[in-house]
């Protein structure tokens, strides 16, 4: 069996006075690549959330464990440092701060990822360029002005630095024209190939998941995990929908 990289068990969170997530319990193995599908509202992105320690939500019970230590009260930051990504489904605008002197901070921050400013200098240009993404934008005030697919793009190239253990992936495929999605599809592919990271992507297109061998997919309904199955459970959601997740609560697919 494979060593668990993310362990949740027993989760139940929400806001101060709504409740959203149930008794969720989830466990994702090094390496893997797991999907959570679910309809709109379900709790896909509270899960997202509250795994990266979104303050926001409140735990009211269980726990979430990252490459073995308990991370359920760690701070958002510790969580990162500790190899946890999550790429926003609405990427937030931070006025004032260029691009890149926020890849070179945020790469300072973690002593595996130091290098001089000339190393640092060509992986960003590397991976831009795998990105197929201009010079100009590690220029530009982070994600100001920049448009949904540009943001998306950014967080591939952070994704692709940061070389994370595990990357939560929320729909990263929304509002992308076909070649912006092939190209992110690859850039997905490299951090799978090149970093061997584990992923959960969150999503309803499965164009995104063509090029990438899934290990379990997830089915959240009214913030409970109610199916899991191999990855041709994604090609019957695409077939029939959710309609017989949401009237009936299996266990096992
Ligand atoms: N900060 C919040 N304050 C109030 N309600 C919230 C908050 N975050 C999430 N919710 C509510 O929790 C529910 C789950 O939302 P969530 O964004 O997790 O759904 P989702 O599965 O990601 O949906 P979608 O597929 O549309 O992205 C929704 O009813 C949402 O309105
Ligand atoms: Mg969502």
């Amino acid at each position: 069996m494979a060593s668990q990289l993310l362990s949740i068990s027993g989760l139940s969170a929400g806001t101060e006075d709504k409740p959203i997530l149930h008794d969720i319990d989830l466990e994702v193995g090094a390496g893997q690549t797991h999907v959570l599908m679910g309809p709109n509202g379900a709790g896909k992105s509270t899960l997202g959330h509250v795994i990266m320690g979104d303050p926001s939500y409140r735990v009211s019970s269980g726990s979430i464990a990252f490459d073995g230590e308990d991370v359920t009260s760690l701070s958002p930051d510790k969580r990162s440092l500790a190899g946890i990504f999550l790429s926003y489904q609405a990427p937030v605008e931070v006025p004032g701060v260029p691009l890149y002197s926020f890849l070179r901070t945020i790469c300072q921050m973690r002593p595996e990822l130091k290098m001089t400013a000339r190393r640092f200098r060509e992986r960003v240009a590397q991976i831009s360029e795998q990105l197929d993404m201009d010079d100009a934008f590690l220029t530009r005030e982070l994600n100001v002005g920049f448009s949904g697919g540009e943001k998306k793009k950014v967080e591939m190239l952070q994704l692709l630095l940061l070389r994370p253990k595990l990357a939560i992936l929320d729909e990263t495929d929304s509002g992308l024209d076909v070649d912006a999605l092939s190209i992110v599809s690859r850039g997905i592919e490299a951090y799978r190939s090149e970093c061997d990271g584990a992923l959960l992507m969150i999503t309803h297109n499965t164009r995104i998941l063509e090029r990438l061998d899934v290990d379990r997919t997830h089915v959240m309904v009214r913030g409970r995990l109610v199916a899991e199955g191999p990855a041709s459970l994604i090609e019957e959601i695409d077939s029939n929908g959710f309609a017989r997740f949401e009237s009936e609560q299996i266990a096992e697919a």
